[in-house]
């Protein structure tokens, strides 16, 4: 019997369309040492955005809890591109799961370098961080025009024949215009959305809680924002059969069902491991009785199902 649950992401074949994000899943060890951890009901892991460099990202705090959400500003720590390649994915390439790679940059040439390094490699497909708040340089200011844009999707398809997929910022006026910069440079698939920008204060000592003052909101408080993003995404990229990681917010599977209706094609969970890191495991669960109960073969008929009369 054919697995329900099954989807084709770009080529990247997933057993579930549930992928842990970027960020929020670290190099996938830290996840293999969690007991009752199953890797069977995870389609791909987003490992952390990787640069060129070893970063060691911002000043803390990083992290300020919110209103139904969590601001961050971890600023891309991570040990390199090299290291990533020659050291961790040898550890965690035997993992039941596909790997995706998520690369940032400061310029267009370090995105094309650590592309090149990831070509070289096990993995499964290649995320496009263009839209970290984070960081001072690079990342969102890339995701925010669509000229940018398209020359960081460019030079990555120059150096890979790997599935790209380009990570869309919700900080943006208009997601179809990035989008479909993105798409004439080559992009396979999309992610979205990553985080919003916001703050928070602490009105004892009047200053912002996060050491970088600002940082990416995160969590089910920026779940509608990244349900209308990802509605407005497919309707540009359904006709042109490219698919969409929906996220933002998603914390059970009837969320996961609401971003299949507005048209994502495998849906993201991030900050929702934070609170328990087998989430998956329910969420896995509640999709396939959603399907079972409202009698859909596969779950790539609720891509985009959604009522609108
Ligand atoms: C602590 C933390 C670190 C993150 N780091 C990255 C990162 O390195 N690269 C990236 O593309 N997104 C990163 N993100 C964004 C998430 O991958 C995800 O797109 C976003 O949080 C929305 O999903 P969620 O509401 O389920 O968390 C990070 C998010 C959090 C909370």
């Amino acid at each position: 019997m054919s697995n329900p649950l099954a989807v084709n992401l770009a080529g990247i074949a997933l057993a579930s369309p549930i992928v842990l994000l970027s960020g929020c899943a670290g190099f996938a060890e830290e996840l293999a040492a969690i007991e009752g951890f199953d890797f069977s009901v995870i389609g791909a892991i987003c490992l952390k955005g990787t640069t060129l460099e070893p970063r060691q990202g911002n000043a803390p705090p990083r992290l300020a809890e919110t209103p139904a959400g969590m601001l961050n500003a971890i600023g891309l720590q991570n040990p390199g591109a090299k290291t990533v390649v020659e050291h961790i994915l040898p550890r965690i390439r035997h993992l039941p799961t596909r790997l995706i790679a998520n690369i940032a940059g400061s310029t267009v040439a370090d995105y094309a370098e650590v592309a090149r390094l990831f070509d070289n490699s096990p993995i499964d497909g290649i995320e496009i961080n263009i839209s970290c708040p984070n960081v001072k340089e690079g990342g969102a200011a890339f995701g925010a025009d669509p000229q940018s844009a398209a020359a960081v999707v460019s030079a990555v398809r120059q150096m890979t024949s790997k599935p790209i997929i380009t990570k869309l910022s919700p900080n943006v006026t208009d997601i179809g215009l990035i989008a479909r910069a993105a798409i004439e440079a080559g992009t396979d698939a999309f992610s979205a959305i990553n985080t919003l920008m916001g703050m928070a204060i602490d009105i004892q000592q009047r200053r912002p809680i996060l050491g970088n003052r600002q940082g990416g909101l995160s969590g089910p408080a920026i779940k509608p924002i990244a349900l209308l993003k990802v509605w407005q995404l497919h309707k540009i990229t359904a006709p042109l059969g490219i698919p969409i990681i929906g996220q933002g917010g998603i914390a059970s599977g009837e969320d996961a069902v609401e971003f299949f209706l507005a048209g994502a094609n495998a849906v993201g969970i991030g900050t929702a491991l934070f609170r328990n890191p087998l989430i998956a495991q329910q969420i896995h669960a509640e999709l396939g009785r959603y399907l079972q109960n409202q009698g859909f073969a596969s779950v790539t008929a609720l891509t985009g199902a959604l009522h609108l009369a």
